[in-house]
């Protein structure tokens, strides 16, 4: 029965997908959600590759072609796709409406959920809606884009991370296919689990405002924990790399990537460089979170590696440097 149920739930997000997907062609999908997507220079390749979509606006588009199609309030309630009234749990309503839609892809292909965005500036409402967990969709074990990616992370033997959906979808735009999003929860070892599966190493490509900084410095210590080769880039402020890349174009996009791509010394030294250059005890301080970053590294071998190439890089002796790194060593056991 837990298998039946399982299937039906597969079978109503695809038939979801198949919706939002030909809404996309009728004329209000048009003229919104397909205009929305030009605007932003999506092409009808990439389009058509992450099952980009349209949920029209109103209360039961979807339900109603759900119900006619066979499938019951109780599986389309199940999948996430539609919610009960609060005040009436008899009346059904759409969980997506007057959003475009990108389909969440479990490592087969399958639609197992869907982030909506909104198209106006109202900031009443939240900028995305996403699926709820359901038997099928366990946020904290999926990355979106790891379909589309997973071939291209095992051929280059990385793995970009970014924040949003959209960042993944204009990274494919940039001709870079090894991308997954976490989209924008932070990061869990489920998640670094299935990164595993496909490389060794990851490059962590967060926005470039304090919430996406402080986001990559909890996500590069808890890659570091799961034994994975880290990278990180900076963006400048206010960017991520949907926007950066449609700024400065595909080749200077990649070039900037290439760049800027430092291992998480590097890209600690290079978060703090302007204060650190006037505040000794900001030097200090960022001594401390490099030697905390080392700590997580399981192997005593790379942990060594770095912590010379950190003694190096921060000008400080390699003896203290050990010696700190013991004694957070010490306070983990
Ligand atoms: P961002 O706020 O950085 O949005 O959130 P974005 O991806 O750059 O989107 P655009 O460019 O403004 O369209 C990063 C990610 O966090 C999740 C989404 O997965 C989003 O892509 N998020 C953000 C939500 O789930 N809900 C929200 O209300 C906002
Ligand atoms: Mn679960
Ligand atoms: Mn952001
Ligand atoms: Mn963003
Ligand atoms: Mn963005």
């Amino acid at each position: 029965l837990a298998f039946k149920e399982r299937e039906s739930l597969y079978i109503a997000l695809s038939f979801a997908r198949d919706f939002f997907v030909k809404n996309l062609q009728t004329a209000e999908g048009k003229s919104i959600g397909l205009s929305y997507f030009k605007e932003r220079g999506f092409t009808p390749t990439v389009i058509e590759k992450f099952d980009l979509g349209y949920a029209l606006d109103g209360w039961d588009h979807l339900l109603e072609a759900g119900k006619k199609a066979g499938f019951s309030e109780d599986i389309l309630l199940k999948a996430g796709l539609i919610l009960q009234k609060e005040s009436d749990p008899n009346r059904k309503y759409d969980r997506f409406r007057g959003r475009v839609t990108f389909t969440i892809h479990n490592i087969s292909g399958k639609p197992i959920g869907f982030g909506a965005r909104i198209l106006t500036k109202d900031k009443n409402q939240p900028k995305y809606i996403n699926s709820p967990e359901t038997p099928v969709y366990h946020k904290s074990d999926v990355l979106y884009g790891m379909y589309q990616a997973k071939k291209a992370i095992r051929d280059q033997e990385n793995c970009y991370l970014v924040e949003g959906y959209t960042d993944v979808v204009s990274m494919h735009l940039s001709g870079i296919e090894n991308v997954v999003a976490s989209s924008g929860t932070s990061l869990t070892e489920g998640q670094i689990k299935l990164i595993k599966r496909f490389a060794d190493q990851v490059t962590v490509l967060y926005d470039g405002d304090p919430a996406g900084i402080k986001a990559s410095l909890r996500g590069i210590d808890l890659l570091l924990e799961g034994g994975l080769n880290v990278k990180a880039v900076v963006f400048p402020e206010g960017e991520d790399p949907d926007s950066y890349s449609r700024k400065v174009g595909t080749e200077a996009f990649q070039s900037y990537l290439k760049e800027h791509s430092k291992n998480f010394i590097g890209f600690k030294i290079e978060l703090y460089q302007d204060e650190i250059a006037s505040d000794p005890i900001k030097k200090a301080n960022l001594i401390k979170e490099v030697v905390q970053s080392i700590s997580k590294i399981p192997d005593p071998i790379l942990r060594s590696v770095f912590a010379k190439e950190a003694a190096q890089l921060l000008e400080i002796g390699e003896e203290i440097l050990h010696t700190e790194l013991n004694k957070s060593l010490i306070k983990k056991q």
